[in-house]
Order: structure tokens, then C-alpha cells, then sequence
């Protein structure tokens, strides 16, 4: 046993070590703390070299793990970064606005330069936006655009009003005669990108409900709109407040089930479906699949989900929108080496998220259907022959 003067002693000295440590350690916010497992520790991905506290580069953050679009997009990162000499790690907010927060801050205490995130909501992302910015992170807005904060730097994406687009003229030339029932179906409005999405459907749309075309089924605030070319944000919100899916299966199937029973005989037969997205254009076709009233669908999508393109060709979904994520991931890791290597980033134009300008690279996106799924996803190497059945 130590006698009293000399435990005193020998404390007063690991204190003071552990005060010289602390002082070295830069700017970490010293302990690197965990967040709960699924947020950070089992979604968490080193890639590249291995990165100790301190020295990571780029922190990057995805929505959720739960929806395959984006552990495509994981998978393209790590694909990507295999030979990287920059350090990178990947944290999931599965659907939580607290868990974003988190993350980026265990992201800030790890040392990034660069923040490359995915909201999940883009308004309440803005506070993890301002965490970053106040330890001079330049932050990339990756898919979704964080709105109403000036902390976003740059904004790497798809032309989403083109995929809406892309969508609403799918049904267009793919409908016949008139008076063809139009269920629309939209993202979640927490989402930026939902309502790009639909602002571009209903763009080519709206002109086909006006001449008698397509007869809204499912949306009394879209048919109230309905002579309206172009719709503001608080009138598409209220659209949405009808049709949203929240990007969640399940809440398709039970609004499809719910439209499907409301519906009268003269909506049924032959109809149109504004899908968002491949998640829930699979869950709103099976469930318009199994309506006796329904003789035939067609149906949108995006994505090009491996689970959609095996509907596509078992002829269960008509079509989905290709968004080249190796595209995406090349852009937003470009920008982030420039970055860190001092240099400005290329851009393409510019976002309003409510706040600034946001300077954007824009990527364009590709239609796809029974005609051209081999040519688009098979020859161009994005995914294997041999992952789907049926394939001619
Ligand atoms: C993305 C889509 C995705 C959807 C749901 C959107 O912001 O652009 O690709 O399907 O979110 O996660």
C-alpha cells in the first residue's frame, strides 16, 4: 500500500499528463462517442485507409439503411474508394433526425474536412449542417438538398424535376383513349426531392387532366388544382398531405388499399399510376394487382432497384428511372478531393434551398423499361445478368 503523500502525488501527475494528452489532441472534441448501434457502430464503414480519431477526411451520411436505394448507395461509395488514399467512413440515420446529429458530430470529433450528407428530413438537418460549418467542415448536400440553412456549401444530384418528368410522360405514352383513371402517389414532404419530383410530373400531367386524358382518382386538392399549369410549394404541399407515402412501403399498400375502396367502378379498369419511387411502385402494384376491378396498370418508378427490375421484367412494374450511382458518388468524392486538395469544385448551377444559392452539380437520369433494361443496367455493367430471371 502506498503511503498517503505518495498517492497524492502520483494522482496530481496523471492528472497533469492526462491534461498535456488532452491539449494535443487538436481540434477533437476528445472522447469519441458511440451512437447507438445501428446508427453508427454496426452501419458505421472505414473504407479506404483505416482512420484514427482525428484523421478521417470525408464523413459521409445516408438516410437509411432500410430502403435498398441507398445501400446501392454504400456499396458505390466503398466500390469507389477501394483505392483511395483519402479516409472515409459511412454512418446510417435510419429515418431519425436525432441519430443525423449524432452522427455528424462523432463524424466532426473524428477530424473531417468534408462532410458528404443524404437528409433525412431536409429542414431539421440544417442544425447538423451548422455543426459541421462551425468547425469549418465544407458540407456537400449528397441527393437531397438540406433546406432553409446557409451551412450547406455544395449540392451533388440527379435532375429530379426531370425524373418527375420522365415518370408523368411514361404514363402519357403509355395510356389509351380518354378518361383514364390517374392515381397519384408522391415522397415524403420532409423531402425536398418529392417535391421536384412531382412538380416535374405534374408539368406534363396537368395539361392531360385539363384536355380529359387522365381523371384524377385518388386526390381532391390535385383535381381542385387541376387547371393550374404550375403549382406553388404550399399548393403542391397540400397535394402531397394527400398522396405521400412518406417513402414508406407500408404506407403505400395501406393508401393504395384505401383509394381502391373508395374508388367507384367508373375509376377502376384500365388506370395510370404516379409511383415515387421503385419501394413504393412494387408495394402500390401488387396491391392494385389484387383488385378484381382492376383489368390493367401502368406504373412508375426510380431507382432501378434490383427487386423493380426484376418486376419490370416479369411485367409487374412498367418502369423505373435510372439514377447512375457511380455517377453521383464520382461527383461528390470529385468535389470532395478538390476540396481537399485546396482546389474549388466544379459545379453545374445552382439550388434555392430557401436560405442561398447553393453551387450544384447536376447529373441527367434515364428511362427504363422492358425495351431497354438489358442496354442500361446489363451492358453497361451496372448490375449482372446473372442477378436477374428471365432476361432475354
Ligand atoms: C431519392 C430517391 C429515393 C427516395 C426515398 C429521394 O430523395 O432521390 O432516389 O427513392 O428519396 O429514399
Amino acid at each position: 500500500m502506498l503511503k498517503k503523500g505518495k498517492a497524492l502525488w502520483l494522482l496530481a501527475a496523471a492528472v497533469c499528463l492526462a491534461l498535456v494528452l488532452a491539449a494535443c489532441s487538436g481540434d477533437t472534441a476528445g472522447d469519441v462517442e458511440e451512437t447507438d448501434g445501428d446508427t453508427s457502430e454496426e452501419a458505421g464503414t472505414n473504407t479506404g485507409e483505416a482512420a484514427g480519431e482525428g484523421n478521417l477526411d470525408v464523413g459521409i451520411v445516408l438516410p437509411t439503411r432500410d430502403e435498398p436505394r441507398w445501400v446501392q448507395d454504400e456499396q458505390r461509395f466503398k466500390d469507389a474508394l477501394a483505392d483511395s488514399q483519402y479516409t472515409t467512413e459511412i454512418l446510417f440515420s435510419q429515418g431519425s433526425s436525432a441519430n443525423e446529429l449524432q452522427n455528424v458530430e462523432t463524424l466532426i470529433s473524428k477530424g473531417i474536412d468534408v462532410l458528404i450528407i443524404s437528409p433525412h428530413d431536409g429542414d431539421a438537418a440544417g442544425a447538423a449542417a451548422a455543426a459541421a460549418a462551425a468547425e469549418g467542415i465544407t458540407v456537400i448536400s449528397y441527393d437531397r438538398l438540406i433546406t432553409n440553412s446557409d451551412a450547406v456549401d455544395y449540392y451533388v444530384t440527379f435532375d429530379s424535376v426531370a425524373v418527375g418528368a420522365a415518370q408523368g410522360q411514361y404514363l402519357i405514352d403509355n395510356v389509351e383513349g380518354t378518361g383514364v383513371p390517374l392515381y397519384l402517389y408522391a415522397g415524403a414532404a420532409s423531402d425536398n426531392n418529392a417535391f421536384l419530383f412531382f412538380e416535374g410530373a405534374w408539368s406534363v400531367l396537368q395539361p392531360k387532366i385539363a384536355d380529359g386524358t387522365f381523371v384524377i382518382a385518388n386526390s381532391s386538392e390535385a383535381e381542385a388544382l387541376a387547371d393550374q399549369a404550375e403549382l406553388s410549394r404550399d399548393e403542391m404541399g397540400r397535394v402531397l398531405g394527400q398522396i405521400t407515402t412518406n417513402w414508406d412501403p407500408n404506407e403505400a399498400i395501406n393508401k393504395a388499399q384505401t383509394h381502391l375502396t373508395a374508388a367507384s367502378d367508373d375509376l377502376k379498369g384500365d388506370v395510370a399510376i404516379l409511383a415515387p419511387n421503385d419501394g413504393t411502385a412494387r408495394s402500390i402494384a401488387d396491391t392494385f394487382a389484387t383488385d378484381s376491378d382492376i383489368t390493367s396498370y401502368v406504373v412508375t418508378g426510380q431507382d432501378a432497384e434490383m427487386a423493380s427490375i426484376q418486376y419490370i421484367i416479369d411485367g409487374k412494374q412498367s418502369m423505373t428511372v435510372f439514377k447512375d450511382v457511380r455517377r453521383l458518388v464520382e461527383d461528390a468524392m470529385g468535389m470532395a478531393i478538390a476540396l481537399l486538395d485546396g482546389n474549388t469544385p466544379e459545379t453545374t448551377g445552382a439550388y434555392d434551398n430557401g436560405a442561398k444559392e447553393v453551387q450544384a452539380m447536376q447529373s441527367e437520369v434515364i428511362v427504363v423499361d422492358q425495351d431497354n433494361v438489358k442496354a442500361e443496367l446489363i451492358d453497361s455493367s451496372y448490375y449482372e445478368a446473372s442477378d436477374f430471371t428471365g432476361l432475354e
